[in-house]
């Protein structure tokens, strides 16, 4: 790893602001800290006397929990704020709460918001680093960091020129954005498939390609990647019945047939077992659901200590 390279970057809002070489970075980078996070004593001291802020002003488990494993095992303060029990409630602005928490001098806030925008909102107006952890239907950067990263390791280092499809509900999922910038920027060739009401507007123009059969989609490839249907950000209509969805599209083992011997399936989670994937699928060698909760707190070790390099580390 290039230790002389310097973070450019205040912000990660999403990963289209990232090079090739900025995401290699990050991921040799996490690789270590995927070591630290096996030993018996999980903790370095690089972030001693560094503040971050955990705004989840949505819900979360996997986000929140590993941004908090991970400013911990770095020795760095982690401070939670949620909507429920912040002055939210009380009718305090966006704006305001973030001025508020950056005058307690933290070093990070990381955002989650079901508003598209609100990490770039907070990223031009305040000074400390903003990380975007999902926002809407916009952008999810550290778990397409994740993903990548998951995906490097599955298929030892060899990126280019595998396919891996992303299917189910594409149009409301920021999941699917930010995998789709990342996967084609680093070489791999995405399918998606959809039923026609959950592709996104403007897909056309997306560097992927989408396929009107499930079966086509599957055949060949070299990974899955299942996606939850969002009921919570549904116009209703689009989705009318979802145990009709189920009993045609929930990815199970037959239909794993057809792509690769050994194809990986991966899911962001939260998975909801018998709707987007079988439950025997989601438990078995080829899942990596699990790989991928254990690698996000190696990718999140990895923003936090590249950001806050920028900023400089504690001065022992
Ligand atoms: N993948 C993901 O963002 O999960 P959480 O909503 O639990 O953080």
């Amino acid at each position: 790893m290039d230790n002389s390279f310097i973070w450019p970057h205040k912000d990660l809002l999403d990963v289209t602001q990232l090079t090739v070489e900025e995401t290699t970075y990050l991921l040799d980078l996490a690789e270590q800290f995927h070591e630290v996070n096996t030993r018996p004593v999980k903790k370095v001291p690089t972030l001693r006397g560094k503040g971050v802020v955990l705004f989840f002003a949505e819900d979360s488990t996997r986000t929140k929990t590993s941004f908090d494993m991970a400013g911990k095992r770095l020795s760095a303060d982690t401070f939670s704020l949620g909507k429920s029990g912040s002055s939210m409630n009380k009718g305090e602005s966006l704006k305001d709460t973030a001025l508020t928490l950056e005058a307690m001098n933290p070093d990070v806030i990381v955002i989650r918001h079901r508003s598209s925008g609100a990490a770039q909102f907070l990223a031009e107006r305040l000074n400390c680093a903003i990380v975007n952890a999902g926002d809407g239907w916009h952008a999810h950067p550290t778990q397409a960091l994740l993903d990548l990263f998951s995906l490097r390791r599955y298929w030892k280092g060899d990126l280019g020129g595998k396919s891996l499809l992303i299917m189910g509900d594409i149009a409301h999922s920021r999941v699917a954005r930010s995998n789709v910038h990342m996967l084609t920027k680093m070489g791999v060739n995405v399918r998606l498939w959809a039923p026609r009401t959950l592709l996104p507007a403007g897909v056309a123009r997306w560097p992927v390609t989408v396929y009107g059969d499930l079966n086509e989609a599957l055949t060949d490839v070299d990974g899955v990647m299942c996606l939850r249907l969002q009921r919570e950000r549904m116009a209703a209509g689009l989705m009318p019945d979802i145990s009709e969805y189920a009993s045609i599209f929930c990815l199970n083992r037959k239909m794993m047939e057809r792509a690769k011997p050994g194809a990986p399936v991966m899911h962001p989670g939260p998975i909801n077992r018998g709707t987007d994937i079988a439950a025997d699928l989601a438990d078995s060698v080829e899942s990596l659901i699990l790989a991928q909760v254990n690698a996000g707190v190696a990718i999140r070790m990895a923003v936090l200590l590249a950001l806050c390099t920028r900023t400089g580390l504690s001065e022992e």
